[in-house]
């Protein structure tokens, strides 16, 4: 590749421009940004209009642009721009969470069949360089379980709930009025965005590929005063937490809950905007990483990041998958959760394994105990539609065990 890289942009927004912000300042690294890509014709840009164009093929099929940088905020066309991109020999740096996540398979097939290298650092918790990370550092050591907090929005609008007493509400509110939180904040709110990045990182972590559509999201949208009240008295905060735990030798599950998390645990002191994530490692313990989860500077700087690894002819190995060919995703794991319900008929809809504790008094219900994930993944739209609140507590996730059935037919074959 030329020392000096051309380069063809998609999108000009809050990351786009945070990268030609960063390129520019940069002190070590030169490239030109020779086109950008944008949608409105009507918007006014802080640029000279002869770099913009509205024609993708103007990049795409430019020969001196050395490398594409999506950065649009529509999911479907950047994987057009994208896979396009890689089929015609053409290195790629992206941040799209869910286009990643949504075209795991695909995007590694692209990479392969063609020679050419995908990096999207940016999508997993903006300047936190944590797929580098388990690529480089952990590529021979084995990984028990990666947590965090992934999302932004959502911690801040929690920090507040706790921090503040305010409400789920309110706390949106001043969110959306600082500019966190997007107008329309379901992707953030219900846990979508945090599980995008989640599968994102399973993927370097462990080797498993898991589609979103098998992977467990509830968010913060059900939050009541009671339950911040419980997470202040027992001396928790409340973090929304995507997990992802090794069950088995071959089973992997990932889950995006919230998580009433104790003051010995890191993602305590991880608050408003900041994204932190643990990594827990079978000889090295655990490792945290925290850091700005977005906004254009510390996005654009991953991005930077990526640019800058392509220069030395970067590629992510994947080494992961290769080590674990059989490994599998998989929802039977067993959790201990909180559950606040609103009548007896609620907690009926559940099958809890064991109750370690339970109160009901007045319009407060609550109970703690193991319950298979599968049972939530069953019950979450009347959980939602019913405004329970449910949060995991604890560490211990388990697998589920086989059902003794098996376990006797098979000693009567032996
Ligand atoms: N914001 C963050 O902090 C952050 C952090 C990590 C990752 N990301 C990811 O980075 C990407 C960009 O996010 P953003 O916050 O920068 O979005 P944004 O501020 O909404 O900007 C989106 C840009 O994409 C352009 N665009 C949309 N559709 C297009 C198309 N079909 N062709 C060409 N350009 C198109 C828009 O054009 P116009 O200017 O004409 O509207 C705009 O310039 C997203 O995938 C996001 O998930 C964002």
């Amino acid at each position: 590749m030329a020392k000096k890289i051309n380069i063809g942009l998609f999108g000009f927004g809050c990351v786009g421009q945070g990268l030609y912000h960063v390129l520019n300042n940069s002190k070590g690294f030169k490239a030109n940004i020779v086109k950008i890509a944008v949608k409105n014709r009507e918007k006014q840009r802080p640029l000279e209009s002869s770099v913009f164009t509205f024609d993708k093929q103007e990049i795409l099929d430019n020969p001196e642009i050395d490398l594409i940088v999506e950065l649009i905020d529509d999911a479907d066309e950047a994987f057009k721009i994208v896979s396009y991109a890689l089929s015609k020999g053409k290195h790629v740096v992206t941040a799209n969470k869910k286009m990643v996540a949504s075209h795991l398979q695909e995007l590694y097939n692209l990479q392969h069949e063609h020679n050419v290298s995908l990096l999207y650092e940016a999508s997993s918790c903006g300047s936190i360089p944590i797929i580098r990370t388990l690529e480089e550092y952990f590529d021979n050591e084995q990984i028990e379980k990666l947590s965090g907090i992934f999302n932004g929005t959502t911690n801040y609008i929690l920090t507040k709930t706790i921090a503040e007493k305010l409400s789920y509400e309110e706390a949106l509110k001043q969110a959306q009025e600082k500019g966190f939180a997007e107008s329309d904040p379901t992707n953030d709110v219900e846990g979508f965005d945090a599980k995008f990045k989640a599968i994102i990182l399973a993927l370097h972590a462990f080797g498993v590929i898991a589609k979103p559509e098998d992977v467990l999201n509830i968010g913060i949208t059900t939050l009541s005063p009671h339950d911040i009240n419980y997470a202040s008295e027992k001396g928790y905060k409340i973090k929304l937490v995507p997990t992802v735990k090794r069950l088995t030798q071959n089973e992997i599950s990932i889950f995006v809950l919230p998580k009433f998390v104790p003051v010995s645990n890191h993602l305590y002191s991880v608050d408003n905007e900041f994204n932190g994530v643990i990594v827990d490692g079978e000889f090295s313990g655990e490792q945290f990483l925290k850091g700005r989860g977005a906004g254009g500077n510390p996005t654009g700087a991953a991005v930077l990041s990526d640019i800058s690894a392509l220069s030395y002819g970067y590629k992510y190995e994947y080494k992961k998958q290769k080590q674990s060919p059989d490994i599998k995703f998989s929802n039977n794991a067993l959790l201990k959760v909180y559950l606040r319900y609103n009548k007896e008929e609620d907690l009926k809809k559940f099958e809890f394994q064991n109750i370690s504790e339970q109160y009901t008094g007045g319009e407060y219900h609550y109970v703690i105990g193991t319950i298979d994930l599968n049972d939530i993944i069953k019950n979450k739209a009347y959980l939602i539609k019913n405004k329970l609140f449910i949060g995991v507590v604890g560490e211990d996730i388990s697998a589920v065990s086989k059902p003794k059935e098996s376990v006797a037919k098979k000693l009567i074959l032996n």
